[in-house]
């Protein structure tokens, strides 16, 4: 029966989501309001997440599955055996079982995810269908560089869901400069959103259910939760648009009057209609994709998606 490993943090750091305070406020005193999208990730946002990915106008999750199930076999080949695996922001680990399936004996799976509960409770689901399988959750926010314990022979990085999206063009090169390091050999299989028809990206970010803006709104009532303050969600509305020239969804609340909101001592002034920019999803062209894992030292190898061009996996080889 398989032991768990102990869950790792980062040496000498504070848990993951201490700094969520000094961040608040940071993010709300800037000229143009702004909060990291990390921040959504705390036990009901992360669950609100669960849900967007099963709705019908959220069609990443569906179409990247289908592509890893359909192609976990060409995958496994790439990585090799006896690797190493690690998944970024891993999430309920749902994806990564079909390239546990495929491979030949990895050596180790590490999950890594800023939401230790939520990590744990995965990460025990899989060790009871995986007995075998050496898995070292780590607990870390991936965005702020990891020290990871040193690989033992292959490693393959697994960054799915278009996640990397979620950073900007130079934030997305730093970290694929990081994963590009240290790999021994291996790669990164990576999920990538692609630039489609705006109405389909408008669709996605404004589902009928409302499920995405309760995701956006909860940031709001995780302060209310965690930290000393009166913000009121209801005072502000989920906005979500595709700028095209950036090719980049955008989610902001808009505050739908004047007010002022506490936190702590601090009081944060709003006009009518200021926005908090909340989340940048940006969309990649295949060849725009490739380049940028060009210019961070990868070799893209081989690339998967749907027969409409709606999502992307890559496989991209690390320097020897
Ligand atoms: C996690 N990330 C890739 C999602 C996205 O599509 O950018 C987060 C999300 N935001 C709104 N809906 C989903």
């Amino acid at each position: 029966m398989n032991q768990l490993a102990p869950i790792i943090t980062r040496t000498g750091q504070p848990a993951a989501d201490d700094d969520f305070a000094a961040a608040v406020q940071a993010g709300l005193r800037r000229r143009r309001k702004a909060l990291p999208s990390k921040y959504f990730y705390d036990a009901r946002g992360s669950a609100l997440f669960d849900q967007i990915c099963s709705l019908p106008e959220y069609y990443p999750t569906r179409t990247e599955t289908a592509l890893l199930q359909r192609h976990a076999a060409a995958v496994a080949g790439h990585i090799g055996p006896g690797a190493e695996l690690i998944e970024f922001g891993a999430g309920s680990t749902r994806k990564v079982r079909f390239l546990l399936d495929a491979l030949d004996r990895p050596a180790a799976y590490l999950p890594i995810d800023i939401s230790g509960s939520h990590l744990r409770a995965a990460a025990a689901k899989l060790a009871a269908d995986y007995p075998a399988l050496d898995i070292r959750p780590v607990v870390a926010d991936y965005t702020a560089g990891l020290a990871l314990p040193p690989a033992s022979g292959r490693r393959a990085g697994f960054f799915p869901g278009s996640t990397i999206g979620n950073f900007t063009p130079e934030e997305a090169l730093d970290f694929l400069r990081g994963a590009a390091r240290g790999r021994a050999g291996g790669g990164l299989l990576i999920g990538v959103d692609l630039v489609k028809d705006p109405a389909l990206l408008h669709a996605a970010y404004n589902d009928a259910a409302g499920v995405t803006a309760a995701f956006n709104l909860n940031l709001l009532q995780r302060i209310g939760r965690e930290l000393d303050s009166d913000i009121d969600p209801g005072r502000f509305d989920h906005y979500a648009f595709y700028e095209p020239r950036r090719q980049r969804i955008e989610m902001h609340l808009v505050s739908r009057m004047a007010q002022t909101v506490r936190i702590g001592r601090a009081r944060h002034r709003f006009a009518a209609g200021e926005s908090i920019h909340t989340e940048n999803s940006c969309k990649y062209t295949l060849d725009g994709f490739r380049d940028l894992a060009r210019r961070a030292g990868f070799r893209p190898a081989q690339a998967w998606c749907d027969p409409d061009a709606l999502f992307s996996i890559h496989w991209l080889e690390a320097p020897r």
